[in-house]
């Protein structure tokens, strides 16, 4: 197979099956000297992982490893990796793993060296100028599934235990300094995290190809990303050990984390409080909601999703585009509802607030407004 390349957009990427091999020149690159490799609970004692941890090692750069993660990492996960990070003198992570294990990665090299709490640093207007920027370590993204594309973002998700909200921490130091995309270390998932993980990164491209702003480079890379998810998700899905397919997954989820710099939308708005409080799996839960808020979305979307359809070689432009979705969903064993899911009793009245007040709201291109978030809400029950 000859997927592999080396790409320096949006920051230093080694592509290619069996490049896992580089971690120990990654970290020199990055100029990290003692790594703390951090991925979720589930990875940590996994094959894959246990490779990794002896390549660092082979190369002198021990084997020391922070798996305390939840699957919705939370600012209690962030304290206790800050723990080991500042008492171990790491001087750099390797973020390892889905989007858990590269969010709360990232976001211990970011508070490495803060003197400030971690929730001053929360996306809104300019407060990621509170940080240091000496006090930010190096990081070595690699990413063991899909669909997150958190690999080449300036940010990471973690939830405020008290509150239950996903919170965004963004700084643009946050962007990993060299990335490791290894199609082969993503054959192992299951298959339902194959299409939760895909579906996360088609909602990327689909939010940001229809998000307002103007962002011409991150439309392109958007219309590319969904096709790919179109072309080889069902292939993935059948078949883990179809590298080719897994190969053209990596990417569409690096696009897709690219290209929603543009904004995203009603989907993930409505995404992560129903995650935050439930505990719903990301991607999958993008999953559900996309159907109702394609229709939420319909009049401003109507051309824009026609000329993607036109593109992706589906008839009937809008409607043939959210036509395919629902098919798409239901070949990939997702769920019609968040009832399916496993949503039971929610509020639905306190998911809206949080829902107007996630970031993802103002890509959105029909105005999210209390009235008709919490409709969309019923409707996806
Ligand atoms: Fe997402």
């Amino acid at each position: 197979m000859n997927l592999v390349g080396n790409w320096n957009y949006p920051t230093p990427v080694r592509f290619g099956a069996g490049r896992i091999a580089e971690i120990a020149d990654a970290c020199a690159t990055a100029g990290i000297t003692k790594p703390l490799l951090v991925t979720d609970r589930g990875l940590a004692s996994m094959e894959i992982t246990t490779k990794t941890l002896e390549l660092l090692d082979e190369a002198g750069l021990g084997r020391a490893i922070f798996a305390e993660v939840d699957p919705n990492p939370s600012d209690k996960n962030v304290e206790a990796g800050l723990e080991v990070y500042r008492a171990g003198g790491f001087d750099g992570v390797v973020a390892f793993g889905g989007g858990s294990g590269l969010d709360l990665a990232k976001t211990l090299a970011f508070m490495a060296r803060q003197t400030r709490p971690l929730w001053d640093f929360e996306d809104i207007g300019d407060w990621w100028t509170r940080a240091d920027p000496a006090g930010i370590d190096p990081i070595v993204a690699v990413p063991t599934t899909a669909g997150t594309g958190s690999e080449v973002g300036r940010a990471g998700i973690i939830t405020n235990s008290e509150t239950h909200e996903k919170k965004i921490i963004f700084h643009p130091k946050m962007l990993p300094a060299v990335v490791i995309c290894d199609p082969e270390l993503t054959v192992g998932m299951p298959k339902s995290i194959t299409a939760g993980t895909g579906l996360d990164a088609f909602a990327h491209c689909v939010e940001a190809f229809c998000s307002p702003h103007y962002h011409p480079m991150s439309q392109g890379i958007a219309l590319e990303g969904m096709r790919l998810v179109k072309e080889y998700l069902p292939r993935a899905y059948a078949d883990g050990t179809d590298l080719e397919a897994r190969a053209h997954m990596m990417s569409a989820a690096a696009m897709g984390a690219t290209a929603f710099q543009k904004g995203l939308g009603a989907i993930h708005a409505l995404s992560h409080p129903i995650g935050a409080v439930h505990h719903t799996h990301h991607g999958t839960t993008n999953a559900v909601c996309m159907p109702a808020v394609l229709q939420f979305n319909r009049e401003p979307c109507e051309g824009i999703l026609g000329r993607a359809a036109a593109y992706l070689g589906i008839e009937g432009g809008f409607d043939g585009f959210c036509a395919f979705v629902g098919g798409f969903n239901a070949s990939l064993g997702i769920p019609m509802t968040l009832t399916e899911l496993g949503v039971q009793n929610p509020d639905l009245d306190s998911l809206t607030r949080s829902a107007l007040n996630d970031p993802s709201t103002g890509g959105n291109p029909v105005e999210m407004t209390f009235e008709n978030t919490r409709k969309l809400f019923e409707a996806l029950l």
